[in-house]
């Protein structure tokens, strides 16, 4: 039981991972972080052809099965058909990443109703269906866990992106919600919030704005790098996390608590 034995328990289970948004960001980065200690992985994305190919990174950088998968995370009928695709393909499944997302920036005045769908069903509803899709999987794999991406605009408000933001409130909810239903089938359920990351997400905000606008803020004084999110990932995917479910794990560099 992993719950008393203290040697490393990063690479364990060794089950395989699905991740989306994994062509990317902070999808890409939990998927090399998992790989590089062995666990294989299914990349999904909107992009199926950069979805491809950061799975033949991996494979080459790493020498674990990865694929690469076009879905589109909004499509119920798509994920059920990348979920037979990566089960075909992956030697097991015991852990799930959810990382696609998109970004509003048009505020209140500028929401519509194909924009509040896009946002909730974006990053939302995705966690409800990868689960009912993986659930027989996960149940049968000792050590299965989930981390859905949240952020720190859960818990921040920010006029510009309303939708983002109540998504990622409601991830937080979801997340304790279905940590409760199924710690008793052995599946732990968490959400990361990252702070602000250097991904192509964020880049265009950090061109936009004056030279170091959101480090003045930050107690370390610098923008993350999705490495940083995906070595979290990994450690709540890994028995070393054993007794950690229904929990945010914030990675902002000292955003949320800051004063300055
Ligand atoms: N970068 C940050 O600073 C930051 C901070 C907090 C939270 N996040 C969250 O982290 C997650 C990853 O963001 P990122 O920064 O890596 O961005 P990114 O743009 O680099 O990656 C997001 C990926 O999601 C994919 N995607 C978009 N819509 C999709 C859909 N409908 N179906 C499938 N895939 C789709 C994109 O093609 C892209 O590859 C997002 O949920 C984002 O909200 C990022």
């Amino acid at each position: 039981m992993p719950g008393t034995d203290i040697r490393p328990n990063l690479a364990s289970p060794n089950t395989g991972v699905v991740i989306t948004g994994g062509a990317s960001g902070l999808g890409f980065a939990s998927a090399r972080a998992l790989a590089a200690v062995g666990r294989a992985v299914a990349l999904w994305d909107i992009d199926g052809a950069r979805a491809e190919s950061a799975a033949g990174q991996v494979r080459s950088e790493f020498g674990v099965a990865a694929i690469g998968l076009a879905v589109d995370v909004r499509d119920p009928h798509a994920i059920k058909e990348a979920a037979e695709a990566s089960r075909a393909a992956l030697p097991s499944i015991g852990g799930i990443v959810h990382c696609a997302g998109i970004v509003d920036t048009a505020s209140l005045e500028g929401i519509t109703i194909e924009s509040w769908d896009d946002g909730i069903n974006i990053h939302l509803r995705p966690i409800v269906l990868l689960l009912q899709a993986f659930l027989e999987d996960l149940k049968s794999n000792p050590g299965s866990a989930v981390v859905a991406t949240a952020s720190i605009n859960a818990t921040l408000g920010n006029a510009v992106n309303p939708i983002y933001t109540a998504a990622k409130g409601g991830v937080l909810s979801l997340v304790r919600s279905l940590a409760d239903r199924l710690a008793k089938d052995g599946i732990r359920v968490n959400s990361v919030s990252p702070g602000q990351i250097m991904t192509p997400m964020m880049k265009p905000s950090v061109d936009a704005l004056p030279d170091r606008y959101f480090e003045k803020r930050i107690l370390m004084e610098r923008i993350g790098e999705p490495e940083e999110i995906g070595r979290v990932v990994r450690f709540l995917l890994s028995d070393e996390a054993s007794y950690i479910t229904a929990s945010e794990i914030v990675v902002d560099g000292g955003n949320i608590s800051s004063q300055r």
